[in-house]
C-alpha cells in the first residue's frame, strides 16, 4: 500500500471516530476499509444498554462495505483513543476473515502514530469458513 493510500484510510478512520456512539465505555473508534474499487467504507463502535448488543467499528465498516456491494478489500484502518495501537477483538478477526483473510491492518493512535501489519499475523487456529462449507450436511 502507497503512503497517500495509508494516509486517506487513517484519515477516515480518525474522522469518522467523532460519531462513535459509546457512552458506556466512552471509548470512542474509528475504522475505514478500502475495497478493490476504490472505495472506502467507514464504521464506528455503537453500544447499547444491553451491552453484549453493542457492535466493534471494524464490524460497523465492514457490514456498511457488504451492504454497499463489496466483498474484496484492499485494508483497513482504525483509528482508536488510546496512544498504544489497539487491534481489533477476536469476534472482528472473524468476521473480517470471511472476506479477506490476510487483509493489511493499520493499527493507527489519535496523534497520527501508526503501526502495520496483516489479519493473518494476528490470527492464531481460526474458524476456516471453507471448513464449514466443505462439510455442509454431512
Ligand atoms: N471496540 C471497537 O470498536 N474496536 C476495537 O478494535 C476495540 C474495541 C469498541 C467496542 C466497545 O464499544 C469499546 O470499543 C470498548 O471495548
Amino acid at each position: 500500500m502507497d503512503d497517500s493510500t495509508r494516509d486517506m484510510l487513517i484519515e477516515a478512520a480518525h474522522r469518522v471516530r467523532q460519531n462513535a456512539y459509546c457512552p458506556y465505555s466512552e471509548f470512542a473508534v474509528g475504522a475505514a476499509i478500502l475495497d478493490d474499487n476504490g472505495n472506502v467504507h467507514v464504521g464506528v463502535n455503537v453500544e447499547n444498554a444491553s451491552y453484549p448488543v453493542g457492535t466493534c467499528a471494524e464490524r460497523t465498516a465492514l457490514c456498511s462495505a457488504v451492504s454497499a456491494g463489496a466483498q474484496s478489500f484492499i485494508a483497513l484502518a482504525l483509528v482508536t483513543a488510546s496512544e498504544e495501537s489497539v487491534a481489533p477483538c477476536g469476534m472482528c478477526r472473524q468476521a473480517l476473515l470471511e472476506f479477506a483473510p490476510t487483509l493489511p491492518l493499520i493499527l493507527a493512535t489519535p496523534s497520527g502514530d501508526w503501526q502495520e501489519t496483516t489479519l493473518d499475523a494476528i490470527l492464531g487456529m481460526q474458524l476456516d469458513p471453507k471448513a464449514v462449507t466443505d462439510n455442509r450436511k454431512r
